[in-house]
């Protein structure tokens, strides 16, 4: 299997601010062995683990990005979830977040997420110079944009790629033979159907859901076949699957 059955999106984004590495510890404390976090460029070209182009919206004119430097950034707090106990924290550069995943023991989904078009092929330049100068990890690289995964099969073809949809594209074939992909992640839809997950499995690829959160869903999802499943709140899984192996060897049957 290319990555895990439960695989903390943007870190413990449940209960931590998302993609800081709080919430990547969190994510490990709550059992999980993957994370995935998104990557984009501030204006000077650091790779940081952001999600959104827009960095505030409390300014007159949003703050992008794209448009502010590192120096800028780095004392910003990222607010935790509402509901949370968490105290905010920094946003964090991809460097940080490598190195504490590698200490952590943990594999690392990155989607590269260009902080505005036309910035797919440079994220990924940067976030491979950053990641060739770290300790090694288990990596996965996955985008929705094609600009950014080509240059990873050009870069680090050894680098396992996986293409983002929403839903399946017409053309999702021919897109799996020209960027050599291992796995298709694709949304958590109520139109997702068993059919669209076998005949991703046919063409001997993994299919990885995002973002479920409910296990009954993710059960369902992995009787389709599904590889593994993105969550924003890795401990409602470890604590129910720790649970059941649990009730196993007290009764010595499977549930
Ligand atoms: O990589 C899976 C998922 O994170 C894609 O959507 O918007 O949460 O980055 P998003
Ligand atoms: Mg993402």
């Amino acid at each position: 299997m290319l990555m895990s059955l439960v695989i903390a999106h943007r870190g413990a984004k449940g209960a931590a601010p998302e993609n800081t590495l709080r919430a990547i510890q969190l994510a490990a404390d709550q059992g999980a062995e993957w994370v995935e976090l998104d990557v984009m460029l501030t204006a000077d070209e650091v790779p940081i683990i952001f999600h959104d182009q827009v960095l505030s919206l409390s300014a007159e004119v949003p703050v992008l990005v794209k448009d502010t430097p590192w120096k800028r950034m780095q004392n910003l707090q990222v607010a935790a979830p509402v509901g949370s106990t968490e105290p905010s924290a920094p946003i964090a550069t991809l460097e940080q977040a490598v190195n504490l995943i590698h200490q952590l023991g943990l594999g690392l989904n990155l989607e590269i997420k260009p902080a505005a078009k036309g910035l797919g092929e440079v994220t990924l330049e940067r976030s491979l110079e950053v990641l060739k100068s770290c300790p090694a990890i288990n990596l996965v690289i996955s985008s929705f944009d094609f600009s950014a995964l080509q240059a990873a099969q050009r870069l680090a073809p050894n680098l396992a790629r996986a293409l983002l949809y929403e839903t399946l594209a017409v053309d999702w074939r021919d897109a799996v033979r020209k960027f050599e992909v291992r796995s298709i992640h694709l949304a958590n839809l109520d139109s997702l159907d068993a059919a669209t997950i076998a005949s991703i499995r046919e063409l001997g690829l993994e299919a990885y859901v995002y973002t479920v959160n409910s296990l009954a869903r993710a059960e369902e999802l992995v009787s389709w076949g599904v590889s593994g499943v993105f969550t924003d709140f890795p401990d409602r899984f470890t604590r129910l699957l720790a649970s059941k192996s649990k009730r196993v060897s007290a009764y010595g049957d499977p549930l």
